[in-house]
């Protein structure tokens, strides 16, 4: 499968590109070379000391078996999967399936390999109350797989009561049982106390491992495998990449080059990282990459407790698409982005166009062409517009999509964001901020234990009538 390998161009953000002043210099590439060999060490010093447990899931056993016993289990019975999650157990399982199922997987029967997959992360009322209508009948033949490693999220612990009500209500409490898979935490927490009590069918969110960082445990893997994804092939991609990410030698490791070219130019004012896949089928890992980049490396304080307010902001865009959109920014406006292309050079279909209208002659060249070819040439022009305008561009470059390299690319970005981590001197795998939001809420919706909390929030959120316009 090596020639299945993805792979990471960056010349276009060197100086003989894109001039001396924004490009990276030969010399400035071997001094962060240097700076990088010890990163290296470090993070792989890190992994052989078991403490980012991550890196190991794709070495794991015991999980994909597990996943796929369950999902053989069901599939027969099961026409809707459901997943219930939110930030780092949602994400995954969506760019997992928009990148390896057809895009009408759920609509055409005939291109359908399992149930269909409805992802909610998110609670708002309209959207579930709509999709609860449709699938009102149809309960006994839909699954819910609620997802939290902490089991305590408001959005997902709210979605799972409304669900839970629903079930007991119309299927009593062996039905309930039965349609609801909980994912989380092997030992606390309260979805695991639900489980437990209820006796639901559970799988585990490996210990140490953060949800952005858990696509590859049964929290992505299951609604992958019983939807007809090929877990192993995803799992030997992110397998193969740990060969090449684990690479001491630098200007061979794919992870180490991306994190210095990122760090290099964030220290260099280009604080945005822009990811825009020439796909359709990867525009939801720019989303799952968009989490994972933002969480990591957004931080207030580095490992010394200084207060750095650091990270670059992601932002994911879709070619050509946004063509159509951005790239009059991108271009004209601030030189203040990094740009990641995501490129494929042979997709599972093609499409050719047809011949233009004898009136038309202006479209002759659009004439019998492939889609493919024009998207890829679009790719092409929209790079070397940027690079007319001295913007840095990489390109991560998929012969195909295809489990395989999709799972190369998660491990791929995932060591690249604790790289940069690294580099950044932060600590890459907490995400306080999002802490305090989430308490803020328990706040808000009157939990015990955060009546101060209330009081303290109370000023802010009423709203003042001299401010309303
Ligand atoms: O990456 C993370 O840790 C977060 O995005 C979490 O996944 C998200 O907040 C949901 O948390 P939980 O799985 O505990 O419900």
């Amino acid at each position: 499968m090596a020639e299945s390998r993805i792979k990471l161009y960056y010349k276009n953000v060197t100086a003989e590109i894109i001039g001396a002043e924004n490009g990276i210099t030969d010399v400035q590439l071997r001094g962060l070379a240097e700076q990088s060999s010890a990163v290296i060490q470090k993070l792989n010093e890190e992994r052989k000391g078991g403490q980012t447990p991550y890196r190991d899931l794709p070495y794991n056993e015991q999980i994909p078996q597990q996943v796929k016993d369950l999902a053989g289990e069901l599939r027969h019975g099961c026409e809707n999967l459901v997943v219930l999650g939110i930030g780092g157990s949602a994400l995954g399982n969506i760019a997992l399936q928009t990148a390896l199922n057809p895009y009408m997987y759920n609509l055409d029967d005939g291109q359908r390999t399992g149930p269909r997959l409805f992802v909610f992360d998110n609670i708002d009322p309209a959207q579930l109350a709509s999709f609860l209508d449709w699938v009102g009948d149809k309960l006994d033949k839909t699954v819910f797989n609620v997802i939290s490693k902490s089991g305590r999220t408001a959005e997902t612990a709210s979605q799972f009561m409304i669900v839970r009500q629903l079930l007991l209500d119309k299927l009593g409490p062996e039905g309930c049982k039965n349609q609801i898979i909980a994912t989380t935490d092997p030992e606390k927490g309260t979805l695991r106390k639900i489980a437990t009590d209820g006796g639901l069918r559970c799988l585990e969110v490996p210990q140490g491992v953060g949800g952005r960082f858990s696509v590859l445990s049964a929290v992505g893997l299951f609604s992958a495998a019983i939807c007809g994804v090929d877990i192993d092939a995803l799992l030997a991609g992110a397998r193969d990449m740990d060969g090449r990410v684990s690479c001491e030698d630098f200007y061979k490791n794919p992870a180490a080059i991306n994190a210095v070219i990122n760090y290099h130019y964030y220290n260099r004012g280009k604080k945005i990282s822009v990811m825009i896949p020439y796909s359709y089928a990867l525009k939801d890992l720019a989303d799952w990459y968009r989490q994972l980049w933002a969480e990591s490396l957004g931080k207030a304080e580095d490992l010394a407790g200084n207060e750095v307010h650091i990270g670059p902001t992601p932002v994911k865009a879709l070619g050509a698409t946004d063509q159509h959109s951005q790239v009059q920014l991108y271009r004209e406006g601030p030189n203040d982005k990094l740009f990641t292309f995501l490129q494929v050079n042979n997709f599972e279909r093609d499409l050719k166009t047809g011949a233009a209208p004898d009136c038309a002659p202006e479209l002759a060249f659009l004439a019998g062409t492939n889609l493919s070819r024009l998207l890829n040439n679009e790719k092409k022009a929209t790079e070397y517009a940027l690079l007319q305008s001295r913007r840095p561009c990489l390109t991560v470059i998929f012969d195909e999509v295809n489990a395989y390299t999709v799972g190369q690319f998660i491990y791929l970005f995932e060591v690249t964001t604790s790289f940069v981590g690294a580099l950044l001197g932060i600590n890459t795998y907490n995400q306080p901020a999002v802490e305090l939001g989430k308490e803020a809420t328990f706040a808000l919706m009157g939990k015990d234990g955060y009546e101060e909390l209330a009081q303290q929030i109370q000023p802010i959120t009423e709203v003042d009538a001299d401010y309303l316009v």
